[in-house]
């Protein structure tokens, strides 16, 4: 590490809001208890740091599922603090990941927190690890200790800003193109129409299909925004 990358770290350090306090979530029979911060941070690289309401969407959806994750694996995209990933830990093995560092060190975090700590049910094994969506290099890196890919790709709220759109889906496209049949599973947000146009626009660009899961579409934010879980796959 160089002399001005670790100022950098000891900036960054001191400035990070990293006052992480528990709360429970409660998904049907599924009660899960995960550090965050209450609020977000200033910073919109952390918005990791907050469970986002697309999580609760997801959240959901997979408690009712726990039979489609048996015996397969499944890699979380934009994990964040790793609410989504540790539920779906319960039912199959999970790689979380995400592109921020301080998000890494909250997710991991989470992890030991989930097995020392709250120890709530018994989890398979989880991995966090790196993936910006569009690095090559970072998926690379995962695909090295996980050659035959994932069954299940996961997202919950990944889609709130339109420039990482086409990256996020191209990530995707490459893991579906590992493991024939795998599909990926993602709890939508509407917040800008152009959004919702963008992110269909891009599933078809990248010879894909996305069906929305019926009975999915739920309110969110104490009402102010609506979510639904799309299934996406190949064509
Ligand atoms: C809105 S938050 C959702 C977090 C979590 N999935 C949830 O629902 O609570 C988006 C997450 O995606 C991550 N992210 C944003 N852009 C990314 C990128 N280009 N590559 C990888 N991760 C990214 C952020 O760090 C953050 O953790």
């Amino acid at each position: 590490m160089t002399e001005s990358d670790e100022e950098q770290e000891f900036m960054s350090n001191l400035f990070t809001d990293e006052s992480y306090v528990p709360k429970t979530f409660h998904f049907g029979a599924q009660t899960i208890t995960v550090l965050r911060l209450e609020a977000s941070s200033t910073d919109f690289d952390l918005t990791g740091q907050i469970v986002w309401p697309g999580a609760q969407l997801m959240g959901a959806y997979l408690s009712t599922r726990a039979e489609m994750f048996k015996g397969k694996t499944a890699l979380e995209l934009g994990s964040g603090v790793g609410l989504t990933g540790l539920l779906c830990a319960r039912f199959c093995p999970v790689v979380m990941t995400d592109h921020n560092e301080t998000v890494l060190k909250v997710m991991r975090r989470n992890v030991a927190f989930q097995t020392e700590v709250a120890k709530e049910a018994a989890i398979h094994e989880v991995d966090c690890m790196q993936l910006e969506w569009g690095n090559r290099d970072h998926l690379n890196a995962i695909l090295a200790r996980h050659p035959g890919g994932f069954d299940y790709i996961l997202g919950a709220d990944i889609c709130y800003q339109q420039a990482s759109v086409p990256l996020l889906f191209r990530t995707v496209r490459q893991l579906l193109d590992v493991r024939i049949g795998a599909n990926f599973i993602l709890a939508y947000v509407s917040r800008i129409k152009g959004t919702d146009e963008l992110v269909k626009a891009t599933v078809l660009d990248n010879n894909m299909r996305a069906t929305e899961a019926p009975g999915t579409r739920q309110k969110l934010a104490n009402g102010t925004l609506e979510g639904w879980v799309y299934v996406i796959s190949s064509n």
